[in-house]
């Protein structure tokens, strides 16, 4: 069975009590955190920056997986970087020169990725393949938490499965949007090793409950 990971999405969470909100989400189990930024011009919403990463850093010691949801992308990166992100991933629809921000990312000393919305092609993965480190794909249109699963995804999750598996490299696949108890298992099957939920997590009052159900559901 592969490493699964579950990753909170902070979108979530209680902003107003974020440092107790990240710390009671691991030690209810999670393994990653999450951190959406987007800006309100790549996507039309307006969220968190390298300040907020900062502030919730020394509250927990799992890596802090940094969703950019922003243009430009190479300008913020070293500052996420500084501010204790891990992994930083990008859209590279969003980026002027991809390969140059992945190996900005990596200069930084953090891993590096790139995010596919539903209806961005694949081929972007062509040429870059050993110079990244995860390939998340988005299962909802990004912007907001909240949103239901598109099924589409799922078969996106199986190409991108078959070209890492043809790669020999270890390439975390993550999936981001509506993933929930119910259908966590499915994008397991596809392919997927890394799970980010918002609202099914930060929406119930029992975090430990719903990580643990989805471990049940992905053990299965
Ligand atoms: C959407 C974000 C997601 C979002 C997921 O743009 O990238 O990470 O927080 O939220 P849920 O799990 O509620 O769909
Ligand atoms: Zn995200």
């Amino acid at each position: 069975m592969p490493t699964y990971r579950i990753a909170p999405s902070i979108l979530s969470a209680d902003f107003a009590r974020l440092g107790e909100e990240v710390r009671n989400v691991v030690t209810a189990g999670a393994d990653i955190i999450h951190f959406d930024v987007m800006d309100n011009h790549y996507v039309p919403n307006l969220t968190i920056g390298p300040l907020v990463c900062e502030a919730i850093r020394p509250h927990v010691q799992v890596p802090i997986d940094v969703h950019l949801m922003v243009k430009p992308v190479d300008r913020i990166i070293p500052d996420f970087a500084k501010a204790g992100a891990n992994i930083i991933t990008f859209h590279p629809e969003a980026s002027e020169h991809i390969d140059r921000s992945l190996q900005l990312i990596r200069d930084n000393g953090c891993k590096a990725g790139l995010v596919f919305n539903p209806a961005t092609p694949l081929h972007y993965l062509d040429h870059v393949m050993d110079k990244i480190d995860i390939v998340l794909i988005m299962s909802v249109n990004p912007g907001f938490g909240g949103q239901s699963f598109i099924p589409e995804a799922l078969k996106k999750i199986a190409d991108v499965r078959r070209r890492i598996d043809e790669s020999g490299r270890d390439i975390m696949l993550e999936v981001d949007g509506g993933i929930k108890i119910e259908n966590i298992a499915e994008a397991a099957r596809a392919g997927a090793d890394t799970f980010v939920a918002g609202s099914a997590i930060f929406g119930k009052p029992d975090y430990k409950a719903v990580i643990d159900a989805m471990r049940t559901q992905l053990a299965q």
